[in-house]
C-alpha cells in the first residue's frame, strides 16, 4: 500500500474515532515548539487537525518535526487522542493526532502571505500568487459550493429531460451587445472567429433541429467594462426549450433556483416568485434588478409639482418623458450638509444635475426648494411619500430612466449608509422582472437597438404598434433577480421569419446586412422552426450569492482583474513576430512595446 494513502481527511478526525490509527496528508499550517511538546496543525481541503509530538518519548520524531516549516507538505501517521485543552472554535478541536511517523514530501519557500482567512492581503498579491491564495479555507469553501452547483445543475436539467450540448468556441460574432473577443484565422488570413458572447444562435438552431430541450454549462466571452460582478469570461447555465410559453420557462427556472437554495443553503424559497414589470421595477425601485430585501420605495411626484415655480422641475416636465420623483431616507433628517453634498456627488455619477432635498425636522420643514413650492404642493409631497418627522426626502428631476436610475442608486446608498444593507446581509430576495422594453434608442449610433438581443419576441399585443411607437413595444423577456443581482436573463424568441425581418428593419439592418450577420439563423427559421424560448443563468453570480461574497473573483479560480489582466500568468502578453506574420497581422506602431 502507498505510504501516502490517507485514512481520513484532516477535517474528519473527530471524537468518534478516538483510539484509531490514522494517516493524513496536507500542508503545515501552524507550528509551535514548546520544548517539552511540539504542536502543529496540518491543513487539507477539509480543514485542519492538530498533531502532537512528545520529544521525551520520541526524540527522533521530534528532531524530524523540528525541520518542518510553514506550508511544507507532509504525511502523518498516528493515533487519535482526546485533547487536554480543547479548541471549540474548530470542528476537530476536541482531538489531536499523536504522531508516530512523519514523512516530509516537499518543502516550501516561506509563503508570501499567511494562508489564513483573517490575513489582510491586498488582492493584487493574492491574484499573483493565486496558488497560495486558493489554499485559504474561505476560498476552498467557495469552490466546494461551486462544485455542488454544477452537480445540482446537471441533475436537475437531466431529470427534466434536457440534453446537454457543447457549442463552438470559435464562432461567428454573436449579438449580445458587448464587444467581441476576436481570434485571427491563420488559414484564412484577414478573417476572424469571434469567441461567443453566448451560445444564443446555436441553441435556437438546436430547437429548429428538434432537440426540444437543450442545456449547457458554458463559457461566454464579452469585452466590456468589468465590475465587481462581471468577468470578461464567465460561465452560463444556458437553457432553451421548444413548444413553450414564458410561464413554462419561468416555472422551470424558479424550480431550479429553489432546488439550488434548498440543497446548498437549506433555504426554502417560496414559489411562485413575485413577478414585477420593468416599469414597476423602475418606478418603485429605480432599477431593472431591484433588491427587495428592504422596501424604501420611490415616490413619483411629477403630477404634484408639474406647475411649481421651481425652474428645475419646470424643465424636467418639459422633457420628453420627464419625471420628478423622490426616495424617503427614513430618519436621515439629521444628515449634515456634507453628507447631503456627498449624496449629491453620488447622484451626479448617475447623471443627476443636482439633488433637491426636504428635511422634516421636529421644528418644521427645511429645504432649499421650499420657497418654490406652495403649501399644498409641500403637504401633498409629504403625504405621498409617507414622510414623518426625522425623514429626509431626496428628489431628482430628469428624463424618465435617468431620474429613476439616480433614485435607485441613492436608495441603495442610503441603505448602505444607514446600516440597512448590513441588517439584511443574510437574507435572500428573489423576483422576476418581465415586460422589458423591446428596444432602446442608442444616441451613439442614432438608431434603435435591441435591449436583450434581436431575436427576442415582442409581446403579441405590441407587434402592431412597433411600426408607430417602437419605444413602447414590450418584449417577452425575463430576468431573475436575487438580492439586486441579475442572475439570469432570457426570452421567448421570434420563430417567424417575417417578424424577424420587421425587427431587423427597425434596428436598421438592411436585408443584406441581416443575411450577412445572421443568415444561418434566418435560413433555419424558414425550415419549420418551432415556437421556442429560454434563459441563461450567470453561474458565477449564483455562486457568488451562495458563497455570500460580493466579489465575483472569489468564486472564479483564476479570475481577471478589473482591467482584464490575469496576474498569475501575465495574460495578455505580446507574441512573437513570427506568430503575427503567420496570421498576416502587423501591429500599428503605436501599440508596439505596450505592456
Ligand atoms: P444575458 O446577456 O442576460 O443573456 O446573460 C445571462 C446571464 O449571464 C450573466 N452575465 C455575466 N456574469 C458575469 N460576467 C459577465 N460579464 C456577465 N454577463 C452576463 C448574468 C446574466 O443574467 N443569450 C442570452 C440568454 C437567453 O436569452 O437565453 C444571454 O446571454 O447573470
Ligand atoms: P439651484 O436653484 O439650481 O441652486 O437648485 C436648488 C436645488 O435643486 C439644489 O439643491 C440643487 O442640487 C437641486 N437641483 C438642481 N438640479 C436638479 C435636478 N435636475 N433634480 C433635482 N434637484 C436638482
Amino acid at each position: 500500500m502507498s505510504t501516502m494513502k490517507r485514512t481520513h481527511y484532516c477535517g474528519e478526525i473527530k471524537e468518534s474515532i478516538i483510539g484509531n490509527n490514522v494517516r493524513i496528508n496536507g500542508w503545515i499550517d501552524d507550528f509551535r515548539d514548546k520544548g517539552g511538546v511540539i504542536f502543529f496543525t496540518v491543513r487539507d481541503r477539509s480543514g485542519i487537525v492538530q498533531i502532537l509530538v512528545l520529544p521525551e518519548e520520541q526524540p527522533a520524531l521530534a528532531e524530524k518535526a523540528r525541520e518542518l516549516g510553514s506550508e511544507y507538505v507532509v504525511t502523518i501517521t498516528g493515533v487519535v487522542h482526546k485533547r487536554e485543552s480543547p479548541n471549540p472554535n474548530i470542528p476537530t478541536g476536541y482531538v489531536e493526532i499523536v504522531a508516530e511517523e512523519i514523512i516530509l514530501l516537499n518543502k516550501s519557500e516561506l509563503p508570501i502571505f499567511h494562508i489564513h482567512d483573517e490575513a489582510n492581503v491586498n488582492e493584487e498579491l493574492r491574484l499573483k500568487y493565486r496558488f497560495l491564495d486558493l489554499r485559504r479555507p474561505s476560498l476552498q469553501k467557495n469552490f466546494m459550493i461551486r462544485n455542488k452547483l454544477y452537480q445540482i445543475t446537471h441533475k436537475y436539467f437531466s431529470d427534466n429531460g434536457f440534453i446537454e450540448f457543447e457549442t463552438p468556441v470559435l464562432t461567428k460574432s454573436t449579438p449580445e451587445g458587448a464587444r467581441d473577443y476576436l481570434v485571427p484565422s491563420r488559414i484564412h488570413k484577414g478573417k476572424f472567429y469571434a469567441l461567443p458572447q453566448s451560445p444564443q444562435l446555436y441553441k435556437q438552431i438546436l430547437m429548429v433541429s428538434g432537440f426540444d430541450r437543450y442545456m449547457q454549462i458554458t463559457k461566454c466571452f464579452r469585452d466590456e467594462d468589468l465590475r465587481a460582478d462581471r468577468q470578461p469570461e464567465f460561465t452560463q447555465i444556458d437553457v432553451e426549450m421548444s413548444f413553450v410559453e414564458q410561464d413554462d420557462i419561468l416555472e422551470l427556472a424558479e424550480n431550479f433556483t429553489a432546488q439550488v437554495w434548498k440543497d446548498i443553503k437549506n433555504v426554502q424559497v417560496n414559489l411562485p416568485l413575485q413577478r414585477m414589470t420593468w416599469f414597476d421595477a423602475m418606478t418603485k425601485y429605480g432599477s431593472d434588478k431591484p433588491d427587495l430585501r428592504y422596501s424604501m420605495e420611490i415616490t413619483t411626484i411629477t403630477d404634484i409639482v408639474k406647475n411649481s415655480e421651481f425652474v428645475v422641475f419646470k424643465e424636467a416636465v418639459n422633457l420628453k418623458n420627464g419625471s420628478i420623483a423622490l426616495v424617503n431616507a427614513k430618519n436621515c433628517a439629521s444628515f449634515s450638509r456634507k453628507q447631503i453634498d456627498d449624496l449629491t456627488e453620488y447622484a451626479k455619477k448617475y447623471g443627476a444635475k443636482g439633488l433637491a432635498w426636504i428635511k422634516i425636522n421636529a421644528d418644521g420643514i427645511q429645504s432649499p426648494i421650499a420657497k418654490f413650492l406652495s403649501e399644498t404642493e409641500m403637504q401633498t409631497i409629504l403625504e405621498h411619500s409617507n414622510a414623518e418627522t426625522g425623514d429626509l426626502l431626496l428628489i431628482a428631476a430628469a428624463e424618465f430612466e435617468r431620474c429613476y436610475t439616480i433614485l435607485g442608486a441613492l436608495r441603495i446608498e442610503v441603505a448602505r449608509i444607514t446600516g440597512i444593507l448590513e441588517k439584511v446581509k443574510n437574507d435572500f430576495s428573489f423576483n422576476w422582472v418581465i415586460d422589458f422594453p423591446l428596444l432602446e434608442y442608442s444616441e451613439e449610433e442614432s438608431r434603435w437597438v435591441a435591449r436583450h438581443h434581436p431575436f427576442t419576441s415582442p409581446k403579441k399585443e405590441d407587434v402592431e404598434s412597433l411600426k408607430t411607437d417602437p419605444q413602447f413595444a414590450r418584449a417577452i423577456a425575463h430576468d431573475l433577480v436575487i438580492n439586486g443581482y441579475e442572475v439570469a436573463g432570457g426570452s421567448i424568441r421570434i420563430h417567424q421569419n417575417s417578424v424577424q425581418q420587421t425587427i431587423f428593419n427597425l434596428l436598421g439592418f438592411t436585408p443584406e446586412d441581416a443575411q450577412i450577420k445572421f443568415g444561418f439563423l434566418l435560413d433555419a427559421l424558414q425550415f419549420g422552426a418551432p415556437p421556442h424560448g429560454g434563459i441563461a443563468f450567470g453561474l458565477d453570480r449564483l455562486a457568488m450569492l451562495l458563497a455570500g461574497t460580493d466579489n465575483i473573483r472569489d468564486v472564479v479560480a483564476f479570475p481577471k482583474t478589473s482591467s482584464g489582466l490575469s496576474l498569475m500568468d501575465g495574460a495578455p502578453t505580446p507574441v512573437d513576430s513570427k506568430q503575427l506574420s503567420e496570421l498576416g497581422i502587423a501591429l500599428a506602431e503605436s501599440t508596439k512595446n505596450n505592456d
